[in-house]
């Protein structure tokens, strides 16, 4: 029992936050005339000593005192004497450890979201850099139209301002205070709970006290959050990998984020990006941990919801390392420019412009366009040579429509230049984008 039972092995990582509740909570006590106040400044003052304890040693685990609340109040107990057991009036375990974890969970989405704002900021600098370097633009990866890269690390931007607006999202709604649900039906006492609301930084108390002491939403909420968001970083991971690979060699992977291979002196892996891929595994699996715990679980409290906090720490440190790598490599990855046109150059990444071209400027039905499009790459693929090397009479010899006003459209440079619809790839339109975005950041341009 005393092992299955305690929860400090993790929920010590509360303290800080637990040792801040019951400092709110004893201050309003005594506000109230619950606790007299020479009392309250004994609770005070041994809680700002167990707070100094804990930041020097530690927190010594006893598995008889079960959780981080047990312990704060044990040692309070040996410092202060039986005056400690007046701190735990009016308020239950049940609506401490929910006002704990809810401080805890906050924090770490601002810190989510501090550290996305770095990895936004390398992506617009890198985009920016790179608003005229071109690329091969996949579907199903196969090349399709060429792009900008720094088009391409944009559209990373935007991912994770929404992961930014996800954090912000859930922030908003989760910051209210459970504290004075007390163990599920409220207090007799005459606590005031806007008080407390407000000295935790809180936009007021939670409305419901049922609700206050067995919702775990807030944890919820930050691990979909994490999901989604290391979702997108296991993407941009996954890009670096296959860009890394010799036969793309689109990129050269900073030494500080790859690792060499003991046997294969040629090799640099890309282990960073593939961790992070792969701990996108175990943050989606966090949050179904959490998910499956709450199903079912009838109001109010249930000893289930002591499980709630290892999935949550674990996603917070996955995230964290898998933001912070990111970061790194976006920031420190060489770029190959020259072998990304090559790529695009090859790809006959420019029929869409031509099929578009016999369209606007030989006014033909677009279907039309397609088949004779077909017919010139299937001449060039024959060649063995990119559409903008097949001479007018060879294009002629397949329609006569066809005229030199043509090679305006083939290279890459006026494909990429001519999408310029919004939002488009054309370089000025990436521009408008990192401008807007640098904006946003309260970057300068
Ligand atoms: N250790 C518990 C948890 O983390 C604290 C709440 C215990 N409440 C109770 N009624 N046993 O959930």
């Amino acid at each position: 029992m005393r092992e299955i039972n305690a929860s400090i092995p993790f929920d010590k990582k509360l303290w800080q936050h637990d040792i801040r509740a019951s400092l709110a909570h004893v201050a309003m006590l005594a506000d109230q005339g619950i606790v007299e106040a020479e009392d309250a400044k004994k609770i005070v003052d041994g809680l700002n000593q167990i707070a100094q304890e804990f930041e020097k040693d530690g927190v010594t685990e006893n598995l008889d005192l079960e959780d981080i609340h047990m312990h704060v109040e044990a040692r309070l107990s040996e410092i202060v004497g039986p005056v400690a057991g007046r701190l735990h009036t009016a308020r239950s375990r049940n609506d401490q450890v929910a006002t704990d974890f809810r401080l805890w969970v906050r924090e770490a989405m601002d810190m989510a979201d501090h550290a996305l704002a770095a990895l936004q900021k390398a992506l617009v600098d890198r985009a920016e850099e790179h608003a005229d370097t071109i690329m091969p633009g996949f579907t199903h990866l196969q090349s399709a139209q060429p792009v900008s890269l720094g088009h391409h690390l944009m559209a990373y931007y935007e991912m994770v301002r929404r992961d930014r607006s996800r954090f912000a999202d859930a922030r908003r709604r989760m910051n209210e205070s459970p504290l004075g649900a007390a163990a599920l039906a409220g207090t007799g006492f005459p606590i005031d709970r806007d008080k407390t609301a407000s000295t935790l930084d809180f936009d007021g108390p939670t409305a419901n006290s049922l609700d206050s002491v067995s919702d775990r939403d807030f944890a919820l909420d930050y691990l979909m959050a994490a999901t989604q968001c290391s979702l997108h970083l296991s993407r941009l991971a996954e890009e670096f990998v296959i860009w890394a690979s010799q036969p793309f060699s689109f990129v050269k992977l900073p030494d500080s984020f790859s690792t060499g291979s003991s046997i294969m002196p040629q090799k640099r892996n890309p282990d960073a990006a593939e961790l992070v891929r792969g701990h996108c595994g175990r943050i989606a699996g966090a949050m179904t941990a959490l998910v499956i715990t709450m199903k079912g679980l009838p109001l109010a409290y249930s000893k289930d919801m002591q499980d709630d906090k290892p999935p949550v720490f674990e996603a917070h440190d996955l995230l964290g390392l898998s933001i912070a790598a990111m970061t790194g490599m976006v920031a420190e990855v060489e770029f190959s420019g020259q072998r990304m046109r090559a790529l695009a150059e090859s790809g006959y990444s420019t029929a869409t412009d031509f099929a578009d071209w016999l369209v606007r400027e030989a006014k033909l039905p677009f279907r039309e366009a397609h088949h004779i499009t077909g017919a010139v790459v299937a001449l060039a693929e024959d060649q063995n040579c990119s559409l903008a090397d097949l001479t007018l009479e060879q294009f002629q010899a397949i329609d006569k429509r066809i005229d030199s006003d043509v090679f305006s459209v083939l290279s890459v440079d006026a494909s990429v230049a001519s999408r310029s619809s919004y939002g488009g790839t054309a370089p000025d339109q990436v521009r408008v984008q990192i401008a807007k975005a640098r904006s946003a950041l309260g970057l300068e341009s």
